[in-house]
């Protein structure tokens, strides 16, 4: 796909962070012809990527890591005085976790100070571009500050300043980023927005150019939208659950055919696809930006009550789909995934992760298990109780649970489990069994339900 991207004019980039949206930006700019150095304060992760190794889980990435080191169009250090020299564009794509609710800036300051002391002196206007998601107003004050104040020059004249929200998903970045929907510039000036649309001037995507802080918004409100169209089939399926003879599916099966969620050529909008109920949503975006995009409602006295709501109905449901089970004491349960979304390694806010403390803290003995062995690793240094393969997870569970829609569990042997002197019984938090044809033997608890509370308990198997 970059094939069609390549630029004629390679820009020198250096990037900061080399984490999903680093790395990724990084491997795929390079891709298409650009020279890239990725800085990473950790120097396993510099080392890593410096040596064409991929330390994360992306579809792609390990081959454009790769070509882009061999091709020395990609580079990869601790040192980012070094790396930025000669760089006409920097981009920060640092972390922006959530520190008690609110966004926690501080990788960012640090990165605007960094490069700030390492573009003193310089007459070729490099310009900064924040990547990271960061509320509305911080790359105007605080990264145009700490950038000043180390510098000793301004924006405008020493440096340009801009702002580009990134739209990649997690388990499909690289093709989000090549194939980018639109790309969002915000600038400080004309001269900053002009250098980095440059960058992306090969990129058919829509290139919309607007004011730092409207960029900064666009981000927040995309994510706000999407969990809110999640969130919103959760409480959906939350109340068809307690209503005997409900089945949420079947009710967004029609909800999707109405003509506002048109898609291209008579198919389905892509906002169909987040219309569907599950265990809730997790990541590393969704949760801590619905914090910051509160937290900072709040600090301008301005209540997010919708926002704030998204992440109630969020917070509550994996306890609502454990209810389905009825009492798990003692139980034996099988948990099938662990990432918060296929094709990712990424445990951060995991809903997985939810029902394993919740199931532990109410007595029942667990053992799960994810397709990709990095995050197995992770897990088990978190202490979580995982088993290597699918069989371990499952040999002798009373319950399955799936949590993550890897396909790998759809297509595993559901007859022969059913075929057990004392099958489990399997909740499919992910509906990713609907459409197979199970044995009738193999009870399947699908989310979204409702059936009769005391269906549904493990004692009404035996
Ligand atoms: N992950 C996503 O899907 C996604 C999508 C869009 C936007 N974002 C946003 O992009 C930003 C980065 O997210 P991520 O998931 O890539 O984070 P990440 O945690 O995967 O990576 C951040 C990296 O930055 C490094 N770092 C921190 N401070 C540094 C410094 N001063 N110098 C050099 N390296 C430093 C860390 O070591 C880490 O490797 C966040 O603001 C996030 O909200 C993420």
């Amino acid at each position: 796909m970059h094939a069609a991207l390549r630029t004629g004019t390679a820009m020198p980039v250096a990037i900061v962070g080399t984490g999903y949206v680093g790395l990724v930006t990084g491997a795929c700019l390079a891709a298409i012809g650009h020279s890239v150095v990725c800085i990473d304060a950790d120097p396993h992760r510099a080392e890593q990527v410096a040596r064409g190794n991929t330390p994360i889980h992306e579809d792609g990435l390990p081959e454009l890591v790769r070509e882009g080191v061999t091709t020395g169009r990609l580079s990869a250090t601790c040192d980012l005085a070094a790396a930025i020299n000669g760089a006409k564009i920097i981009i920060i794509a640092v972390g922006t976790p959530s520190e008690d609710g609110r966004i926690d800036l501080s990788a960012v300051e640090a990165a605007s100070r960094q490069i700030g002391a390492a573009i003193k002196g310089r007459t070729d206007f490099p310009v900064v571009v924040v990547k990271s998601t960061v509320v509305p107003g911080t790359t105007d004050t605080l990264v145009r500050r700490a950038i000043e104040i180390e510098s000793g020059g301004v924006a405008g004249e020493l440096f340009g300043l801009a702002m580009n929200p990134e739209f990649l998903s997690q388990g499909s970045a690289v093709h989000d980023f090549l194939d980018a929907d639109r790309i969002v510039i915000g600038q400080w000036d004309d001269r900053s927005g002009n250098a980095l649309a440059n960058l992306y001037r090969s990129f058919p995507a829509p290139l919309l150019r607007m004011g730092l802080r409207d960029a900064e918004m666009v981000k927040y409100a995309a994510n706000g939208l999407q969990s809110l169209l999640i969130s919103y089939a959760n409480q959906i399926a939350s109340l068809c659950e307690a209503i005997p003879g409900t089945d949420h599916a079947r009710v967004m099966e029609a909800v999707h055919l109405a003509r506002m969620l048109d898609g291209p050529e008579g198919g389905r909008a892509g906002a169909t696809s987040f219309l569907k109920g599950g265990i809730g949503f997790g990541g590393s975006c969704f949760p801590k930006d619905l914090q910051a995009l509160a937290a900072h409602g709040r600090r301008l006295g301005v209540p997010m009550a919708l926002i704030e709501a998204i992440s109630m109905i969020n917070n509550v449901r994996p306890a609502q789909v454990l209810n389905l089970l009825g009492s798990v004491f003692e139980k034996r349960i099988a948990i099938l995934g662990l990432a918060f979304k296929p094709g990712t390694d990424d445990l951060r806010e995991s809903p997985a992760i939810k029902l394993i403390t919740r199931l532990q803290s109410r007595g029942a003995e667990l053992r799960a298990h994810d397709p990709l062995p990095m995050t197995r690793k992770r897990a088990r240094e978190a202490g979580l109780p995982v088993v290597d393969s699918v069989d371990a997870a499952m040999a002798g569970a009373d319950f399955i649970i799936i949590a993550t829609a890897w396909p790998e569990y759809r297509a595993l042997d559901w007859n022969a489990l059913a075929a057990l002197p004392h099958p489990p019984v399997v909740l499919d938090g992910r509906l990713v069994l609907d459409g197979l044809d199970l044995p009738r033997r193999l009870r399947v608890i699908r989310i979204g339900v409702g059936v009769e509370p005391q269906e549904n308990t493990a004692e009404e198997r035996t």
